[in-house]
């Protein structure tokens, strides 16, 4: 068992799909550790394979000096390496073979001296973290995705950018929409969770937004697009999440990564949706798929200061001896949860919630 005052070196993580604000947040975390508590800090490359290859280094300030507003992260990532299902070869159909490799893992953290680990990640990372803590690995989670979809935080770092980012292509979209008076479909990222298409299509002001949590109907989508043509508007804006579907549809699938953990990834549904459009308003119907540049580029200042303030946290956190915790945002508040509770879940959107009551009442179609 850990305690406070026994922490003497920290690795530190970033895991799963990379977002912009990860290195503000290895920043605070190194920052922190050695200035404010005098600590080693030891980076570990590319997520949880990092520890299971023993790629690790040590971390001082100026490692992390003037990366703030980089994109990416400069540790690297992996979201295909959860020690409980790492994939070590193939079978001779080429199917991925898994192992559980957490002794590995643990045994690198005990070469390493590592007293407490601080992973930066979603909910894959923290299924990881959670595996961890159960081998008496002590952990502290930070939560970031551009999904926003971790359980019990109301905001992760990467999210805020992620919107700005889609809002100011959607304002693009925009424009030539007008200009050809076309039906324009634009599909952002978010996996099973609305949260990114539908601030993204309030900001931008999309007259249709179709997320996960809202089946839409095709016939109730075209009416809307007719409707707005017969008042003169000649062109309609669809923000689509990549999980939307139809109430009896699935989700739309653009390939299966068969050595990831989580191996579906969505996306195309913008593409069909558009031609069912087309075929039956005889609207002219395009679509636009974001794709990773909703994740590229530097961190808005929004999750400069969201990860800054994360990655802090985590270290007192470490410090206050609450470990095995992610750190969190509840009511505009930070506190943390522990990390077995937020691992493996997903917050999805209330079709309820307050925004898409807004949305609703100023004229917005969510295809229901
Ligand atoms: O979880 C972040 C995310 O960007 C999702 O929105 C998206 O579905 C997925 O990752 C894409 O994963 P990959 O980078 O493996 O294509």
């Amino acid at each position: 068992m850990v305690s406070a005052k026994s922490v003497r070196r920290i690795g530190v993580l970033t895991g799963g799909g990379d977002c912009p604000g990860l290195n503000a947040a290895i920043r605070a975390v190194t920052k922190t550790a050695i200035m404010e508590y005098d600590l080693e800090v030891w980076g570990i490359e590319d997520g949880f394979l990092g520890l299971i290859q023993d790629r690790v280094r040590k971390l001082s300030t100026g490692d992390v000096s003037n990366i703030l507003g980089q994109g990416g992260t400069i540790l690297g990532t992996s979201n295909k390496s959860d020690p409980a299902r790492f994939a070590v070869g193939a079978d001779l159909e080429g199917r991925p073979i898994f192992a559980d490799v957490t002794a590995t893992v643990v045994e690198t953290i005990r070469q390493r001296e590592l007293d407490v680990l601080v992973c930066i990640g979603g909910d894959g990372t923290m299924i990881g973290a959670a595996n961890l803590v159960r081998q008496s690995v002590p952990c502290v989670g930070v939560p970031k995705t551009i999904d926003n979809d971790l359980m019990h935080c109301d905001l992760t770092v990467g999210f805020q950018t992620a919107v700005e980012i889609a809002a100011e292509l959607l304002d693009r979209v925009h424009t030539t929409a007008a200009s050809h008076h076309r039906v324009m479909l634009v599909e952002l990222m978010g996996r099973n969770a609305g949260w990114l298409t539908l601030h993204t299509g309030v900001a931008s002001g999309a007259d249709v937004i179709l997320i996960p949590e809202i089946p839409y109907t095709v016939e109730t989508i075209c009416e809307h697009c007719l409707s707005r043509s017969r008042q003169g508007k000649a062109f309609t804006i669809i923000a689509i999440a990549e999980g939307a579907r139809s109430p009896e549809g699935k989700a739309t699938v653009s390939r299966t990564v068969a050595d990831s953990p989580d191996p579906v990834r969505l996306g195309g549904i913008s593409q069909l949706l558009a031609g069912q459009i087309e075929r039956r308003t005889h609207l002219e119907t395009r679509a636009t798929i974001l794709g990773h540049v909703q994740r590229g580029g530097p961190p808005c200042a929004f999750d400069r200061v969201l990860a800054t303030n994360y990655g802090h946290a985590a270290i007192n956190l470490v410090l206050a001896g609450h470990l095995n915790r992610v750190v969190v945002m509840q009511d505009g508040h930070i506190t943390s949860v522990p990390i077995g509770e937020v691992a493996g879940g997903q917050r999805l959107v209330d079709p309820h919630h307050p925004l898409i009551t807004a949305a609703r009442s100023i004229g917005t179609c969510f295809g229901d």
